[in-house]
């Protein structure tokens, strides 16, 4: 029955994607399922290990600075600057049992401003309730609230905005509709020894167009000023935010702050991947369904592309405003997303997709970490030696690793596994 339901809720995630996959056009923009038609991706592509100048990146040192040129490229041309000035670290917690008494469970709200009620996150955090010590944890990006997640008594209610009133609302607890399978998977993780975080995405600032003055982006945005073309998007502010929550989690002694891992699918995906490329605390990065926008290779015209992504009615908020512009022109980007995957080097990064997947192009994620292992190479690290596009449910579990289910967009059961399986290889 759990199983049935994670399945359920991985197929809700991706029924607009699903529903978008094989039309042939998308918002008017001509979509590509066809391999003959993909065009050749290396057309134009930037090389992680070349500086901008034309200069060979020959070793460690050396990348360092190619690494602080491609952030550059991200922030000026995809997802926008981060704000100079860090909130103040402010947070309450509550701590308690969870689970009938089988877990400790905190209930942490990180406050991005001096406000209460102002934009801030609440974080439900799982620990084993026979650890010692602090212990590794998965913080995972969630679409739900809290405690719509699981299925806990006295989980505190979650928020919900409406994009139409633009105002945020109480998500009440309903008994008998709570938990999406959650429950079992936590508790696997605990039982190995980890904890378990989850947050839903838009406590930390919302996921409509036009709501840059709301939410974490409103306390950075002067009121009626236009977006300058590095404004950074709403990924950015959720990676932004998760950031701050790795600051308290050095500060929270039941958890190794140096052993986080962090997961998200879908634009969740891309935001893992782009919260992992900015904050290097972050030691395992396992996105979801990146896509485009996240590991999928843009210069690949299979699925959606950057067009489809920034078309106005869609989520060009999601980026900053100069991402529109590449829409066109994919082989004169600075940038692809080879380059996103080589920031996260040489930390472990495990790329999930999906066999079905075809709008998010599961083959052009495959690519680009062939693209980038020359990083991970460089750097020492093990990567895969085949440039084969693997089987499904064969995960490859080197420092740069893959694993594509059979299925479509989302989550599936196995997926948890995948993710465990990698973290106690690594953490
Ligand atoms: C849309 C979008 C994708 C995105 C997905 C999601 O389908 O086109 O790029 O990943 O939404 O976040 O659910």
């Amino acid at each position: 029955m759990r199983k049935l339901t994670v399945l359920l809720c991985g197929i809700l995630l991706g029924a607009a994607v699903a529903a978008a996959q094989d039309r042939d056009t998308i918002a008017g923009i001509p979509v590509n399922y066809d391999e003959m038609k993909v065009g050749d991706y290396r057309v134009g592509l930037p090389d992680p290990l070349t500086f901008n100048n034309g200069k060979p990146v020959k070793n460690a040192r050396q990348w360092k600075k190619r690494r602080a040129e491609i952030v550059k490229l991200f922030e000026e041309n995809q997802f926008g600057k981060w704000p100079a000035r860090k909130p103040a670290l402010r947070y309450d917690v509550e701590q308690d049992l969870g689970f009938d008494g089988t877990a400790r469970r905190k209930q942490i709200t990180l406050y991005f401003s001096e406000l209460k009620d102002g934009p801030r996150v609440d974080v439900l955090l799982y620990l084993p309730a026979n650890a010692t010590g602090p212990v590794p944890i998965l913080l995972n990006l969630s679409f739900m609230q809290n405690n719509i997640n699981v299925s806990d008594p006295g989980v505190h209610p979650g928020r919900r905005w409406d994009p139409k009133t633009r105002t945020v609302s109480e998500v009440p607890s309903v008994p008998g509709t709570r938990g999406f399978g959650m429950d079992a998977i936590i508790k696997k993780y605990l039982r190995e020894g980890f904890g378990f975080a989850t947050l839903c995405y838009t406590d930390i600032t919302p996921d409509f167009n036009d709501d840059d003055e709301l939410g974490l982006r409103g306390l950075y945005h002067e009121k009626g000023s236009p977006r300058a073309s590095d404004d950074w998007g709403s990924i950015s502010a959720w990676a932004f935010g998760v950031s701050r929550l790795v600051d308290y989690f050095e500060k929270d002694p039941d958890v190794d702050a140096k052993r986080i891992a962090l997961t998200g699918c879908s634009r969740l995906g891309k935001t893992t991947l782009w919260t992992g490329a900015r904050e290097p605390r972050i030691a395992v990065v396992m996105p979801s369904c990146s896509g485009e926008g996240g590991a999928a290779m843009s210069r690949r015209l299979f699925g959606e592309t950057v067009a489809h992504l920034t078309e106005p009615t869609r989520f060009p908020y999601q980026f900053c405003p100069k991402y529109a512009y590449w829409g066109d022109k994919m082989q004169l980007m600075p940038m692809d997303a080879h380059l996103l995957v080589s920031l996260i080097a040489p930390r472990p990064l495990l790329l999930q997709t999906g066999t079905t997947d075809n709008w998010s192009d599961p083959k052009g994620e495959w690519i680009s970490l062939v693209e980038a292992r020359k990083v991970y190479q460089l750097l020492g690290k093990d990567v895969p030696a085949s440039d084969v596009f693997p089987a499904a449910e064969q995960p490859i579990y080197h420092t740069l690793g893959y694993v594509m289910h059979e299925g479509g967009h989302g989550v599936l059961p196995q997926d948890w596994d995948y993710y465990l399986e990698f973290m106690k290889r690594y953490l």
